[in-house]
């Protein structure tokens, strides 16, 4: 884990507590404390893990949130709509660098999202070479036909527009109209693509998890930061 020397000004700024200009003020309002020792001066220097804010640890340096995304809330800082960030608290929506998610769902899809301020985990988990694996639960507007789950684990699909067939994918059947469908990739629209691809279409997408992480035990909305040790 980061722990990161600088002064307490700019701890309390990049971590969303307040503005650097506001920090005079916070410090006056709040038991700001280096090493249990009050400070007034935001020019103090000292590292991240000595600062208490109220008698608790400043929020982690860096953070990896797991959310389970309601339906209605987009994955971006700037289109329009409700931003899936405003469901966090606003000290966390304050940090810079800002927290953003990794990689995206659409603003109906609901389920398991990561979010992080920590770029390079960001890319690393994106990267098509990363292959993490995704699981959705896709509710279909017409009953299977029967050749989906083979067609899928072919590794020969190929969607509209592109020129490199689909990795295998594995879909399991829970009734005519319900699957379990493990993709490793994360194509654009993937997983409606591909049920467009064999005539189909989706109603409502859930993604169950990404990579190890589930929100089988989140409500919608509900989020909680991961341990980094
Ligand atoms: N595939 C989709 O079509 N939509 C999503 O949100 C995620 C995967």
């Amino acid at each position: 884990m980061q722990n990161s020397y600088k002064r307490v000004d700019a701890h309390l700024s990049s971590l969303g507590y307040c503005t650097r200009s506001e920090a005079k003020k916070f410090l006056s309002k709040n038991m700001v404390c280096i090493e249990s020792v009050r400070v007034f001066d935001v020019r103090e220097k000292a590292y991240h893990n000595d600062i208490t804010v109220d008698g608790e640890r400043l929020d982690d340096e860096s953070l990896l949130i797991l959310m389970n995304k309601p339906s209605g809330v987009v994955c971006s800082h700037n289109d329009g709509g409700v931003l899936i960030y405003s469901l966090l608290p606003q000290r966390y929506q304050n940090r810079n660098p800002k927290i953003s998610t990794i990689g995206r769902l659409d603003a109906d899809t609901t389920g398991a999202i990561l979010l992080s301020d920590d770029g390079e985990l960001n890319h690393k988990l994106t990267s098509p070479k990363s292959e993490v694996l995704k699981v959705y639960e896709a509710t279909l507007a017409q009953p299977l036909r029967g050749d989906e789950t083979e067609i899928f684990a072919s590794g020969e699909l190929m969607l509209n527009g592109e020129n490199k067939p689909l990795l295998s994918a594995k879909m399991e059947i829970i009734n005519s109209t319900l699957v379990r469908l493990e993709i490793c990739e994360g194509r654009y629209h993937q997983v409606k693509r591909m049920f467009g691809a064999v005539g189909n279409r989706v109603v409502a997408l859930h993604r169950v998890s990404f990579g190890d992480f589930s929100v089988e035990r989140l409500e919608p909305s509900q989020f909680r930061v991961i341990d980094r040790l």
